[in-house]
């Protein structure tokens, strides 16, 4: 969570630095701030707002002066509620930091701090950071002048005090430092959460996102964890934790700075509602088999070692990547007769699991930051167990570290509710469930799944052109107090991220649920304020899941099916119905969803929620 942008060069400094974070704001915003070094000798400046980017913006509009570099923050509050006194960056003497994560020790040190004579002024962790860099930066001059100090040293009596606070420091974390005294330059340490940095012959760019750095630059180095840098215009320098100088690749991106923008859409979450045609598209290009070959995934050697003797398959994610999971836990079953569990990153990694010899660990995630997955992937990768992940950030920390990394090609997603991510997530790992089972001689029509999976951007193209009866319906929900989101086999986790978007969104109570299980206490909830939807894509559960229609409506539910044009058994027994084109099993998930999507969106927009920002939310979870 919270957004980091760097910037030192010739542009505006402040609307480079707030184009950064009104990119990131997904991340956090709930306060923001900048800290300006001027050209001249004159004080840093810091502008700090509550609430969101906008503010900040509107603040900065009666700041003058000419501004060599700065740094700036997007919060989502941790340690202390937003108020202008929590938000970044803070200031210890010469320090201004700016900082992404927690500090786990942060009190002890604060304590040992105040024991020297230190006073704070906020309730935060980082404040705690600032001084701390601040403190040992200051001893290690013993008694020198900084000001006298050639440039060299000022960079070292800086590096040395981001080595020695590190040391001291526990928790997860990133950190960007600018130093009064040393304009042109700005350091920072990659500690477990995501810093992204890149420079051109005039400039320096660093960001906690690729986003923050995309409109002005396509390469850039993702650093990894243990990473303290020096950056200036046009040079960069990588050090481990004992400041041993060490290199970090450059990656190419090449996502296009327009898909960054709303594109005449009235938000985001719209945007890449529609965008899932094309986003499935690129995702499966190039992957599904041909006649002369069979699927083609981006390390072919890696991927065939990885399902070698596999007897077990492990999915761990969070939110909606934890519900393509859980969908692809019924392809992996039936087509590659795999015994598959899915867990909740943040349970999974509490709970000692129990691994095979042959047990591959894939974790799913769109940000690939996520902390709680991403502490997943690292236990399993120290039990030594192969892993994978279904990731859509390049560069990210997920995507970097699983043994092998299967990559959605979504692009950016920057509404906080996941859509488009979701989509491809549930198409990659359909393509992965047949290639397995083709693998292990599972599946005997393998090429005809992969065809008719080939066939989901036109159905969703068909399934989008109904979208103005889909936000309609969702608008009419408005009147119900409580939403049930039902279905069976492949419609149960499709039943569970239909109820999120509703929630996270409109924050109106819904609940996704197995439709056979309602009977055992949820069915309680049901009267005449209830609103159940129901998900019944005639399949070989269909005539249950009528079953469990009935005692809906045996309690005044009001009932919306989702199901194909004919279908007279279901059709008749709802209050109103909504037609999705006739598709094979595994297609049903993909296209459902969107129906739900929608509906979610109307009933938000209804409501007149902040859809792309929802309270309390971060689009990217990175602390426990
Ligand atoms: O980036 P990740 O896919 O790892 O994120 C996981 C969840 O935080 C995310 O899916 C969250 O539930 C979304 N807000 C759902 O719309």
């Amino acid at each position: 969570m919270c957004g980091i942008v760097g910037y030192v060069g010739p542009k505006n400094v402040s609307e480079v630095l707030i184009g950064g974070l009104e990119r990131l704001e997904y991340r956090g915003y709930d306060s923001a701030g900048v800290a300006l070094m001027p050209h001249s000798k004159e004080d840093v400046l810091i502008k700090r707002c509550v609430g969101r980017v906008s503010a900040l913006k509107d603040a900065l509009k009666s700041v003058t002066g000419d501004f060599a570099q700065g740094i700036a923050h997007t919060r989502w509050a941790t340690h202390g509620v937003p108020s202008e006194v929590n938000a970044h960056p803070h200031k210890a003497g010469r320090t201004f930091l700016v900082h992404n994560g927690i500090i786990e020790n942060y009190l002890e040190i604060k304590e040992e701090l105040q024991r020297q004579g230190q006073e704070f002024e906020s309730q935060t962790d980082t404040e705690v950071f600032a001084h701390l860099i601040e403190n040992i930066r200051y001893k290690l001059l013993a008694g020198r002048d900084f000001e006298s100090l050639s440039l060299p040293e000022k960079i070292s009596n800086v590096l040395e005090s981001l080595k020695i606070g590190t040391q001291k420091v526990e928790g997860h974390y990133a950190i960007l430092v600018m130093v009064a005294g040393l304009e042109g330059h700005l350091f920072g340490v990659q500690a477990g959460a995501p810093l992204v940095a890149g420079k051109l012959t005039d400039s320096l760019y660093i960001g906690s996102d690729l986003q923050a750095l995309l409109p002005h630059l396509s390469d850039m180095h993702f650093l990894p964890a243990k990473t303290i840098f020096a950056g200036q215009i046009n040079h960069l320098d990588f050090y481990d934790f004992d400041l041993k100088k060490k290199e970090i690749p450059m990656s190419r991106i090449d996502w296009s700075p327009d898909k960054i923008a709303k594109g005449g859409f009235d938000h985001f979450m719209l945007k890449e509602i529609f965008e899932q045609p094309s986003v499935v598209a690129d995702t499966l290009s190039g992957r599904l088999p041909t006649e002369e070959l069979g699927f083609l995934w981006d390390d072919l050697e890696k991927h065939k070692d990885l399902w070698k003797n596999v007897d077990r398959l492990h999915f761990v994610a969070c939110g909606t990547a934890y519900y393509a999971a859980l969908t692809a836990k019924y392809f992996f079953e039936k087509w590659a007769r795999i015994p598959v569990e899915v867990d909740l990153a943040s349970e999974f990694r509490y709970r000692n699991p129990v691994f095979t010899q042959n047990t591959v660990v894939g974790v799913v995630s769109q940000s690939g930051e996520t902390a709680d997955t991403l502490a997943a992937l690292r236990l399993a990768l120290d039990e030594k167990v192969k892993t994978f992940a279904v990731c859509n950030v390049p560069g990210s920390s997920i995507s970097r570290e699983a043994n092998v990394n299967y990559q959605t090609k979504a692009g950016p997603e920057i509404g906080v509710a996941s859509t488009k991510a979701f989509s491809t997530q549930l198409a990659i790992l359909s393509a992965l469930a047949q290639d397995v089972a083709r693998m292990r001689g599972t599946l005997v029509n393998w090429q005809n799944e992969a065809e008719s999976l080939a066939r989901v951007p036109l159905l969703l193209e068909q399934v989008l052109t109904q979208s103005k009866t889909y936000l309609d319906m969702g608008a009419s929900l408005e009147r119900f107090k409580t939403i049930l989101v039902v279905g069976r086999g492949l419609m149960y986790p499709i039943s569970l991220e239909g109820a999120l978007k509703i929630k996270e969104i409109s924050y109106r109570h819904a609940e996704g649920y197995a439709a056979g299980e309602l009977k055992h206490g949820p069915i309680a909830l049901i009267d005449s304020s209830t609103c159940a939807i129901v998900l019944n894509p005639k399949d070989d559960v269909s005539a249950k899941t009528l079953s469990n229609l009935q005692e809906i409506k045996a309690r005044s539910g009001w009932i919306i099916g989702l199901g194909v044009e004919k279908h007279d058994a279901f059709r008749k027994e709802c209050n109103e119905y909504l037609a999705l084109p006739e598709a094979d099993w595994a297609l049903s998930p993909m296209l459902y969803v969107v129906p739900l999507q929608l509906m979610a969106y109307g009933l938000a927009k209804q409501l007149g929620c902040d859809i792309d920002k929802p309270r309390n939310l971060a689009k990217s979870v990175t602390v426990e």
